[in-house]
């Protein structure tokens, strides 16, 4: 972060009435660190499956209001976080940019893959991306009227890289192939791909924070994969981009960025994406992140979510490990990437009492 600028609540005590994750996201210190789950709501809990398992498809339940709505606040009934984070996808913007997106059981996603620059002509004009996904507004403003007063809202996106990788290799990958050869062959035409996923992504988010979004995370799960000079042109630049349009629109609200699997790039990240607070894999040493990342930049992490997995002994170590390197400074407990589907939920319990015992 461009030191600078410092927020004035840095180092401030909490006060009464201040949502304990904005706090920290300023450079507020805290006993007790506020604590939110990457993929919190999802398939371990078995609240979540019923709802699911009334849906046509995931996507359906992505643009059912009532029924986003209900799972968003699932996991804060049970576990009382202090985040909740708004029920939706990263590709949800390949399909408001027209995409063909279904998700297969057992297999993940499946997009419309595109072949070459030919294929960005007929994609949907980026600026209405916010319009297109209405329903995700709808769920957003829901849930700013039934979460408890204490609890932020965190709306999202896909970063343009991470976003991208999907609408070229047609799902998941591996190694990313033919989207590293697009960007290598053609750098012009995939930075018009990168641009188009700003201006739909930038739409889309300031649509979430007009119904009620306090905090925003950029997922770039994917970032990992890029050697260091295509990192910056393809994550940090493209973060910059959402960021500092976001923030035009919206100047006080919080961005968390998310370049997951960065490494050593992780520190250029820091200086130039503009983000407000990273979100750190469980890969970053805890000696590393303390003396040279939460002196400059409020942090959030970083628990291996297999950990969360087998709970018992491996569990407490790990967690009083981070809370140890970690809570003196402004910090929010997470994991370094999503919760594990075959999660028991009662090790999340003892997770947050762990933390709260302190
Ligand atoms: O609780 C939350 O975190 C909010 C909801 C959320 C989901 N996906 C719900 C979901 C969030 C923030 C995401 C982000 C997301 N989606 C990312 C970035 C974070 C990461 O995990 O790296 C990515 C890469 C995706 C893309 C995606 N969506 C994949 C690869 C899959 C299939 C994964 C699988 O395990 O099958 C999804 C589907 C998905 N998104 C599910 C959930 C709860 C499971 C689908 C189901 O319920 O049938």
């Amino acid at each position: 972060m461009p030191n600078d600028a410092k927020p004035a609540s840095q180092g401030m005590p909490l006060a009464p009435g201040d949502k304990k994750f904005l706090h920290a996201l300023k450079g507020g210190l805290q006993k007790v660190p506020p604590i939110w789950l990457m993929r919190q709501a999802g398939r371990y809990l078995p609240e979540y499956r019923e709802v699911r398992a009334t849906t046509e498809g995931f996507l359906d339940l992505c643009f059912t209001p009532e029924k986003a709505c209900e799972v968003t606040l699932q996991p804060i009934r049970r576990y009382g976080f202090d985040a909740a984070i708004l029920f939706s996808d990263i590709l949800v913007i390949p399909w408001a940019l027209g995409q063909g997106l279904r998700f297969v059981e057992g297999e993940g996603p499946k997009l419309d893959a595109l072949g070459d620059e030919k294929a960005l002509a007929a994609l949907a004009d980026p600026t209405k991306a916010g319009e297109a996904l209405a329903p995700v507004g709808e769920t957003v403003a829901r849930l700013s009227a039934n979460l408890p007063r204490e609890t932020a809202l965190i709306g999202f996106a896909g970063a343009p890289w991470t976003v991208a990788t999907y609408m070229i290799e047609g799902g998941s990958s591996r190694d990313f192939t033919a989207t590293k050869r697009w960007a290598h062959m053609a750098p012009d035409s995939f930075g018009r791909l990168i641009d188009m996923i700003v201006e739909a992504t930038v739409s889309y988010l300031s649509a979430q924070i007009e119904a009620g979004a306090e905090a925003i995370q950029l997922f770039d799960s994917w970032a990992g994969a890029l050697d260091a000079a295509s990192f910056t042109r393809w994550v940090t630049a493209p973060n910059r981009a959402v960021v500092d349009r976001v923030k035009a629109r919206h100047p006080d609200i919080p961005i968390i960025g998310f370049p997951r699997a960065a490494g050593m790039n992780l520190y250029g990240y820091v200086e130039a994406a503009g983000v407000d607070a990273v979100s750190l894999d469980q890969m970053m040493p805890l000696d590393l992140i303390r003396h040279t990342v939460q002196p400059n930049i409020p942090v959030q992490g970083n628990l291996d979510p297999i950990l969360l997995l087998t709970g018992g002994a491996a569990l407490d170590a790990a967690v009083d490990a981070i809370l140890e390197n970690l809570s003196a400074g402004p910090f929010v407990f997470n994991l370094g990437h999503g919760i594990m589907k075959e999660t028991p939920p009662e090790h999340v319990t003892r997770l947050v009492e762990r933390i709260r015992a302190r």
